[in-house]
């Protein structure tokens, strides 16, 4: 990408714009999209954080649209606010206030946000239209793009959703100014899983980056949503080729559970390159997956995203049984065959452990404590 202030990213069902001048360049996207003859009710749910810190930016942009705003909700983003609680708490709210059926849901926040708005968005009046502008490093490049979204079940992660592609995503690398430095290396983790599964030169550049309060290049950042958009548009629905976004996350994911119930909660990205180390070492063990950089990517994860304790087994079986990329009795895993060679594996909870035990006896990064 050179010198290119708006570049846009999919195909026309639910494109992906990333904009280096916003107030220049999201009005005319509305127009386009949306239209500007008729008034359009709009309901915002923002990150409260966000909001207050970019509101005259945000409010500027939706002044000079031709909308009513009819709701805006600013919550403090997180886990906890991915409950079907909350989403009716603010349809109860919408219904009072008769948000019609031909309202745009505007959702401005990390994936939190873009969860809870999008899920709120395929159900209220069976489904509102639909506009997100990801504000963290992970909603930019993977909870905000694809239309899946999801709530927990107290800490069991993501058990209801559905799928509920925005008329367009908005991202605009300037919020990442404000991004606090955990949550943008949280966002590097899944850049990383695109690295894995594309495996050639966006990969060598991750592997250059380190994942602190710096932002990625917009260029990057260009190059990780338009992986994640490839693998979206080729399978929308998740039928086959988009598990291969879930590598790392059946160990992720219970990671993240097992820590948000034992009180110390650890970021999304923190627990998916776990996950994804688990995953690197299966493969070399089962698929004979020997490489360089996969030694390169293991140390890279370790180095940037270390615990000191990891779960024994029987305590996160909870969690991965009750994983939704699971049918029936088998476990469906992603394992690499070679770098950017996903496949999927099925697996029994026996094979799931064998992994589980290889990963914490592996020492050849460094000795892992076990917390019994
Ligand atoms: N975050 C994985 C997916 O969108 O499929």
């Amino acid at each position: 990408m050179k010198n290119k202030e708006l570049i846009r990213i999919g195909n026309n069902t639910s494109p992906v714009f990333v904009s280096e001048i916003p107030d220049k360049h999201f009005k005319r996207l509305w127009q386009l999209h949306v239209g500007s003859h008729t008034n359009t009710t709009v309901v915002v749910l923002a990150d409260k954080q966000v909001y207050d810190l970019h509101q005259s930016w945000i409010e500027s942009f939706t002044s000079r649209l031709n909308i009513t705003v009819a709701n805006t909700q600013l919550l403090v983003a997180g886990e906890k606010i991915k409950q079907l609680a909350v989403a009716e708490t603010i349809i109860n709210e919408w219904i009072a206030l008769s948000i019609p059926k031909n309202a745009i849901i505007l959702c401005i926040g990390g994936g939190t946000i873009t969860d809870l708005g999008g899920f709120i968005a395929s159900v209220y009046k069976r489904g509102l239209r639909l506009i997100n502008i990801p504000t963290s490093l992970m909603a930019m490049t993977d909870a905000s793009i694809g239309g899946k979204n999801a709530l927990n079940l107290g800490t069991y992660k993501n058990q209801i959703g559905t799928f509920h592609a925005p008329l367009f995503t908005f991202v605009a690398p300037e919020f990442l100014k404000t991004l606090p430095e955990t949550e943008m290396a949280s966002g590097y983790a899944e850049m990383m899983k695109h690295g894995l599964l594309e495996g050639k030169n966006f990969l060598k550049k991750m592997l250059n980056i380190v994942p602190n309060a710096a932002a990625p290049s917009t260029s990057l950042l260009v190059d990780s949503i338009r992986i994640k958009i490839q693998i979206v548009d080729s399978d929308p629905t998740e039928k086959s080729k988009r598990m291969f976004l879930n590598l790392g996350h059946t160990f992720g994911h219970a990671y993240e559970g097992f820590f948000a119930t034992s009180g110390q909660p650890i970021t999304h990205g923190c627990a998916i390159a776990w996950g994804l180390t688990e995953i690197l070492f299966a493969s070399e063990s089962i698929c004979n997956l020997h490489s360089k950089k996969i030694k390169d990517v293991a140390a890279w994860l370790n180095q940037h995203y270390r615990f000191d304790t990891i779960p024994i087994w029987e305590q996160l079986k909870e969690y991965i049984v009750s994983d939704k990329k699971n049918i029936s009795s088998s476990f469906r895993i992603v394992l690499l065959n070679e770098l950017g060679r996903p496949f999927i594996q099925a697996i029994d909870e026996n094979g799931l452990k064998s992994i589980h035990s290889l990963f914490c006896n592996k020492n050849g990064l460094r000795n892992l404590g076990i917390n019994n």
